[in-house]
């Protein structure tokens, strides 16, 4: 398969069309992106990348960094995660509030906002350093050690979390938070704000297009069972109430971000990303979903 063919046609046809979509303003910092910013970067499995536009330039990965949570959550010994967290689509937007108070405080799944606060919850019960542990594991599967937050996005979110810190006291009230709601919003807010480029970001979700195993290395970062459940997720829930549209479109387990980021896998293939911050009415990249569509499209091959 030639994907820079593929991903130079791609290119072509995308960088023309003008999105439609609007920059996430609601963190306030994340409106400072430029919206015309576009990339795309794709590895593959035989240690090829392929990549056009902005894709060596670190962005906000947001609601991404849920994906490595999980992981984290799922390798500490935590019993109880499918307990206190549920695997189904939820339907509703990513940050919604109405769900948790009939289902008794139990998120739908963890990559809804209050799902993945639960998570951040637990590994703060688990970890010594939830922080540092977090930057530690994405930069170990990412291969890149400088990887860090961005601090301007990391304080403008603390600033907005009214939301977050509602879906927090809600859970707490029914006894699925632990930790003090502070912390647990602190440590939520700093793993979004973490910046990445679709060419680290590609790289780290690897593991979960290689069968949780670091590329040409003998290490194996969690199971292969671990990472068949992770993908499941990423495909029933990554993009909320457009997880359906997003499987329809494209076919691939992947998940998004405000930033204007997705990240996607083709299990045994690919790890492929794209980048473009206007976003569509449910919080999801506008052309990033174009990408992986035609992406699809043009190799005649999915998951499905
Ligand atoms: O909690 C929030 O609202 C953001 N830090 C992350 C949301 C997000 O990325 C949703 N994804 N499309």
């Amino acid at each position: 398969m030639d994907y820079q063919k593929i991903i130079n046609q791609i290119a072509q046809e995308v960088s023309v069309k003008e999105s439609k979509g609007k920059v996430a303003s609601y963190i306030p910092e994340l409106s400072c992106v430029p919206s015309d910013k576009l990339g795309m970067h794709l590895y593959c499995i035989n240690s090829g990348h392929y990549q056009f536009g902005d894709s060596a330039e670190r962005f906000s990965i947001q609601s991404i960094s849920k994906v490595f949570a999980l992981t984290m959550a799922m390798l500490a010994p935590a019993e109880d995660l499918f307990k206190r967290v549920d695997v189904e689509p939820s339907g509703d937007p990513f940050n919604s509030l109405i769900q948790l108070e009939y289902e008794k405080g139990i998120p739908r799944n963890p990559f809804i906002n209050a799902g993945a606060l639960v998570v951040s919850d637990l590994l703060i019960s688990h970890l010594e350093n939830p922080k540092e542990e977090f930057l530690e594991f994405v930069r170990a599967i990412a291969h890149t050690k400088s990887i860090g937050i961005n601090d301007a996005v990391y304080q403008s979110e603390k600033r907005h979390s009214d939301r977050n810190a509602s879906l927090v006291h809600l859970m707490k009230s029914f006894g699925n938070i632990e930790n003090d709601v502070d912390e647990v919003l602190d440590f939520y807010i700093y793993q979004c704000a973490v910046e990445m480029s679709c060419k680290e970001l590609a790289m780290a979700f690897m593991i979960y297009a290689n069968g949780g195993a670091l590329l040409n290395t003998d290490s194996q970062i969690i199971a292969p069972s671990k990472i068949k459940r992770i993908n499941a997720i990423m495909q029933t829930c990554g993009f909320y109430d457009e997880a359906g549209e997003f499987s329809f479109r494209v076919g691939l387990p992947g998940k998004s971000g405000v930033g204007g980021g997705i990240a996607a896998i083709h299990p045994g293939q690919y790890a492929v990303t794209v980048w473009s911050p206007p976003l569509n009415a449910k919080g999801n990249s506008e052309l990033g979903m174009l990408c992986l569509e035609n992406l699809t499209t043009l190799t005649g091959l999915s998951i499905f």
